[in-house]
């Protein structure tokens, strides 16, 4: 793992509100000062949103259009009345995030997406992307300045660890690249926190 020399120096301020109860109820409030590293920080967001990812793929889509076979998997689930994509499910859950403006956001991006809005748009999103698709099993670390605002910007490759992966891929109408292989990294999901 690249390890970038920006998290050696840069921390989160997280002010955290102890409330301490002493003796006779009586209560006295102190504020103690922590830190957050933005990297262990943009690593924890991330193992959650992959471990949710992967719940998601498993104990819902595998189990009931796989063994169940009870219900499809569709980009169309609207119309198809089926289960939304996992990659979509993703996206719905950062549009809510960003709708929140706390300044904090994440995505799942490809330099050959199915569809565009999941394309790369500013320079570390580039540069992360490319990065990751260069260096198979490392993640990418800077930041950078997106008006007036300074972000400590992570991106962490997603692999294509089965064959639907390649296949719905390589096969879907509006893919730019159809010669996905497993083991290939097809994009990365980018994590930005204000610093
Ligand atoms: C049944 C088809 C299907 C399967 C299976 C599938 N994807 Fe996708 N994937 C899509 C679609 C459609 C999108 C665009 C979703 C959206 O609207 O944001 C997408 C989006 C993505 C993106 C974001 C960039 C883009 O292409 O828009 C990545 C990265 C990605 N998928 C990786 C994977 C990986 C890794 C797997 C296997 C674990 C996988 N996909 C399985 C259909 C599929």
């Amino acid at each position: 793992m690249k390890v970038n020399r920006f998290q050696l120096f840069t921390t989160i301020p997280v002010a955290t509100l102890l409330t301490v109860s002493l003796a006779g109820c009586q209560k006295e409030e102190a504020t103690q000062s922590a830190g957050i590293a933005p990297k262990a920080m943009a690593d924890a967001i991330h193992s959650v949103l992959e471990a949710d990812r992967t719940v998601y793929t498993k104990k819902v889509i595998t189990r009931l259009v796989k063994k169940e076979k009870v219900i499809k998997a569709s980009e169309q689930f609207e119309d198809d009345k089926a289960l939304p994509l996992p990659a979509q499910m993703f996206r719905f859950g950062s549009e809510l995030v960003a709708e929140k403006d706390s300044g904090f956001s994440y995505s799942l991006q490809s330099l050959w997406p199915i569809n565009k809005q999941n394309e790369p748009k500013t320079e570390a999103e580039k540069k992360g992307l490319q990065y990751i698709a260069d260096n198979p099993g490392q993640n990418f670390y800077t930041e950078e300045e997106l008006g007036g605002v300074n972000y400590y910007t992570a991106v962490y490759p997603d692999v294509a660890v089965a064959p639907p992966c390649v296949d719905c891929h390589n096969d879907h109408k509006d893919t730019p690249k159809t010669d996905f292989k497993i083991g290939d990294v097809m994009g990365g999901v980018v994590i930005r926190i204000p610093i």
